[in-house]
C-alpha cells in the first residue's frame, strides 16, 4: 500500500493545528502508521530540504523548520501521495483553494502549515529520513 511523509510544520503546531489536521486525514479514510511531534536538527533540516539548496529562500527555510517542534507523520492509503498533496492544496497560500489545508489556514509561502511529499519516491526518502523502520506499524482497519 502507498504510503506519504506529511509534516505539520512549526507554524501549524504552535498554531495548535495538528488535531485539525490528522482529523482531516483519519476523515478522508488514510491510515496513520507512525507519528512523533520532534526538533528537527540543522543536519536534517538541510537533508529534508536538500533540494532548494540554491534557493534564495534556503536559510530562512531551514531556520523556519528548526525553530520549533513540527509533528512528523507516515501515512498510507490508495493514492495518497497525490490525495494528501490535493488536501493540503498549493505551495503557496495565496494560490490554495478554500477547503485545502493551506487554503483555510495559512497566508504565505514560508509558513504553510504543512509539508507533504510530491512523489513516490520523495516519499521513501523522507520517510526513511524522519522514521526507523521499527517506528512504523502495519495494521489491518477492522472498523
Ligand atoms: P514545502 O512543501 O515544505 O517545500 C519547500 C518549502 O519552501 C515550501 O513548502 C515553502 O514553505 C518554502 N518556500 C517556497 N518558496 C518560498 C519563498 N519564496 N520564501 C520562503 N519559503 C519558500
Amino acid at each position: 500500500m502507498e504510503k506519504t511523509f506529511l509534516m505539520v510544520k512549526p507554524d501549524g503546531v504552535q498554531r495548535n493545528l495538528v488535531g485539525e489536521i490528522v482529523n482531516r486525514f483519519e476523515s478522508k479514510g488514510f491510515t496513520l502508521v507512525g507519528a512523533k511531534l520532534m526538533q528537527i536538527t540543522q543536519e536534517l533540516a538541510e537533508q529534508h530540504y536538500g533540494e532548494h539548496k540554491e534557493r534564495p529562500f534556503f536559510g530562512e527555510l531551514v531556520d523556519f523548520i528548526t525553530s520549533g517542534p513540527v509533528f512528523a507523520m507516515v501515512w498510507e492509503g490508495e493514492n495518497v501521495i497525490s490525495t494528501a498533496r490535493l488536501m493540503m492544496g498549493a505551495t503557496n497560500p495565496k494560490e490554495s483553494a478554500p477547503g485545502t489545508i493551506r487554503g483555510d489556514f495559512a497566508v504565505t509561502v514560508g509558513k504553510n502549515i504543512i509539508h507533504g511529499s510530491d512523489s513516490s519516491d520523495s516519499a521513501t526518502r523522507e520517510i526513511g529520513l524522519f522514521f526507523k523502520e521499527e517506528e512504523l506499524v502495519t495494521y489491518e482497519k477492522s472498523m
